[in-house]
């Protein structure tokens, strides 16, 4: 099959996984890649053996089909549109856009232009959250009846060089770390319907305590603890709570609660970890060996499986539409805490199809 040629866009943190992914997944060729900072993207380029360029010479190549969209929150919708229009497809860091309003003209865009989009998070693809994908599809925990899912931590100052953009509108622990919970959620129990919640910012600044830039002030745009209610298509209730003003928890990642039994859900941040099953006439969880591959750090399998997607000409999983539900969804708990009552969810998405289980390592087979 031939490779897709494929060029990234922001070449700071988050950059290095995905250069390895060109590595490691056959389909993918990473051939060129762009920064605001030239020096970034040159520095990376070196590193990866690739061509550093400007934003605007990367899209004017002919030879590159998909993009890799790895800026902050605030620029994902510009670049994602800026890719389209340049007739690429763009697969892109979350959250797909920080305004509801952004990410329909990006999903409109690439309807427009036949083009596709897609995003992070992919971990939802991993062997951990697959293999709990597949022990509710199979019923052993019965039919879904309510999920928790708990993203608590102190913050990501002491750990990001520039944690500025994090408690930016478009970050704060719900739209940064949510869509993994979410984006993890709706793989498993489908689209949501209606939710509600409540939020709070429980310090207007913060201090960095990173030593790239320790003592540094950051304002705080964006509600750092929020708890929610997911009302699910399929009848399930679920609750989220995502925080960075929490020191210590000992709370679960995700559970899934069925009429015959319970699932423990691993860390939806990585693509591995445990799957723990309990059902009614179990007295203690046992686990579950994983029936899936691609259990170790993996991101860019969302990039692989568009790239098999357009070769093969079926759907991408990670796809625009999915990443949009789980925006609206973001958006509507602040939009219940602000106004007092539910938010009725105007997007939907399809239920992502499945892995199979006999994969081959790194690759797909269709
Ligand atoms: N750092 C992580 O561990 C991590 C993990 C998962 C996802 N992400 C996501 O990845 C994205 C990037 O995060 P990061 O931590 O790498 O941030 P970062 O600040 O380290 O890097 C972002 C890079 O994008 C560049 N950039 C910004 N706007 C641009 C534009 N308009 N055109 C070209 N380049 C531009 C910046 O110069 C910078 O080099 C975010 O959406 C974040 O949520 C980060």
């Amino acid at each position: 099959m031939d490779k897709v040629k494929v060029g990234i866009i922001g070449c700071g943190t988050i950059s290095p996984i995905y250069f390895e992914a060109g590595q490691k997944f056959d389909i993918l060729d990473i051939v060129a890649c762009a920064d605001l900072d030239f020096a970034r993207a040159q520095e990376r380029a070196e590193q990866y053996g690739v061509k550093a360029c400007t934003v605007d010479e990367l899209l004017a190549d002919k030879e590159i089909e998909i993009v890799i969209n790895l800026t902050i929150p605030k620029a994902h919708a510009d670049i994602h549109q800026k890719v389209l229009q340049a007739g690429k497809h763009s697969y892109g860091e979350k959250p797909l856009a920080v305004s509801l309003e952004d990410g329909r003209k990006v999903l409109s865009l690439a309807k427009e232009k036949q083009l596709r989009v897609g995003g992070a998070p992919d971990t939802f693809l991993g062997g951990g959250i697959q293999t709990a994908r597949k022990l509710i599809d199979d019923g052993w925990i019965g039919s879904p009846v309510g999920a928790t899912a708990f993203l608590v931590s102190p913050g990501p100052e002491s750990w990001h060089p520039n944690p500025g953009f994090l408690y930016e509108e478009g970050a704060g622990p719900l739209f940064d770390m949510g869509p993994y919970y979410l984006t993890a959620l709706v793989n498993l129990l489908g689209p949501i319907h209606r939710v509600t919640g409540s939020a709070r910012i429980t310090r207007p600044e913060r201090i960095v305590t990173n030593p790239a830039n320790y003592g540094a002030k950051i304002p705080v745009e964006t509600p750092t603890h929020i708890a929610g209610v997911l009302d699910f298509e399929s009848g399930a209730v679920g609750t989220l709570i995502t925080s960075f003003d929490v020191w210590g928890s000992e709370l679960p990642n995700i559970e899934i609660y069925g009429t015959l039994g319970t699932l423990s859900v691993p860390h939806p941040n990585f693509f591995g970890g445990s799957v723990k099953v309990k059902r009614y006439n179990q007295s203690e969880f046992m686990e579950v060996p994983l029936t899936h591959g691609f259990t170790e750090n993996s991101r860019g399998l969302g990039v692989m499986d568009m790239a098999y997607a357009i070769r093969n000409g079926r759907p991408h999983r990670a796809n625009g539409e999915l990443c949009y539900h789980v925006l609206e969804t973001m958006h509507g708990l602040l939009h219940a805490s602000r106004e007092g009552k539910h938010y009725l969810l105007e997007s939907t998405c399809e239920q992502p199809e499945a892995l199979p289980t006999d994969l081959p390592a790194h690759a797909l087979n269709g």
